[in-house]
């Protein structure tokens, strides 16, 4: 049976009119430009190549299931949680049932010995994975694994426990809820130097290995998935050790533009157009 999908497209237009119907602003830089046909014989090679983006980016697709109840406002199922370039955050939940069908045992150092789930990762992903610490070898950067793929289960206790911790409204800025996760997709990562310092903390981002994780994760396609300065899209605190499988074509393009996955797919949050 064909599930009914509801399309990034057709949200992001209604986030773009609703922001500009309740903006009192007056502030005119937030206004959607007008398309000058026109002008489009005297745009640049450059130009033609931004326009063709932005297109792509609003056809591109999230697949929401709208026979799933949401489990709060705003947020929708996925309909396609297998899907390589999944777009997972604070809007789209992965189903609550649901777990990757082809995790295996990345073929490189953790900073721990066992062999557990969070050492695990979907195969395409994994394999990636491989080559991207093998290149980066060459280049006399030494990375681990600090946590990769968390059951549903797990990521109830990891909230749960930076709730207590912190309080709800702080963890929500670098702990995803559970079901909206990208280590329950199995396509994410957190990694660290190999000797392990700074694992998941923020002195990671002034090391050698950030710097070339930054430059390089696209090659071989991942993407630094919570970027400095874009906070407000992605719904997170800056993340340099938590790098995202998307595929290499995917993460080229945001490489490129410097956008993030909520700009590939034209989703940004509601907050983050009205800022
Ligand atoms: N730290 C990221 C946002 C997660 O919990 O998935
Ligand atoms: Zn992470």
């Amino acid at each position: 049976m064909l599930k009914p999908i509801f399309t990034a497209t057709a949200l992001s237009s209604f986030i773009l009119l609703s922001g500009c119907s309740f903006d009192q602003s007056g502030d005119d830089k937030k206004e959607p430009k007008e398309e000058h046909p026109s002008s489009h014989h005297t745009e640049t090679a450059k130009d033609d190549t931004k326009e063709k983006d932005s297109k792509e980016s609003a056809q591109r697709q999230v697949e929401v299931d709208e026979t799933v109840k949401p489990a709060q406002a705003g947020l929708q199922t996925l309909a396609n949680p297998g899907s390589i370039p999944v777009l997972v955050n604070k809007q789209y939940s992965l189903p609550e049932d649901y777990k990757p069908e082809d995790l295996i045992y990345p073929k490189v150092d953790f900073i721990f010995q066992d062999k557990i789930e969070k050492r695990m990762m979907r195969k395409e992903a994994a394999i990636a994975l491989e080559r991207l610490f093998q290149a980066a070898e060459k280049d006399n950067m030494h990375f681990a694994g600090v946590s990769a793929y968390r059951s549903h289960q797990t990521q109830i206790t990891v909230f749960n426990n930076y709730v207590a911790k912190d309080g709800e409204e702080k963890a929500k800025t670098y702990s995803a809820m559970p079901g909206t996760s990208e280590h329950e997709t199995g396509l994410a990562i957190d990694v660290t130097t190999h000797d392990g310092a700074c694992a998941a903390q923020d002195c990671f981002g002034d090391t050698n290995e950030a710097a070339w994780l930054a430059e390089h994760a696209h090659e071989f396609g991942f993407i630094i998935r919570y970027p400095e300065g874009k906070e407000n899209i992605t719904g997170y605190k800056y993340e340099p050790w938590h790098i995202r499988y998307i595929g290499v074509d995917a993460a080229t393009e945001i490489f490129k533009t410097k956008s993030t996955l909520e700009e590939y797919y034209n989703a940004v949050p509601v907050e983050a157009v009205d800022k």
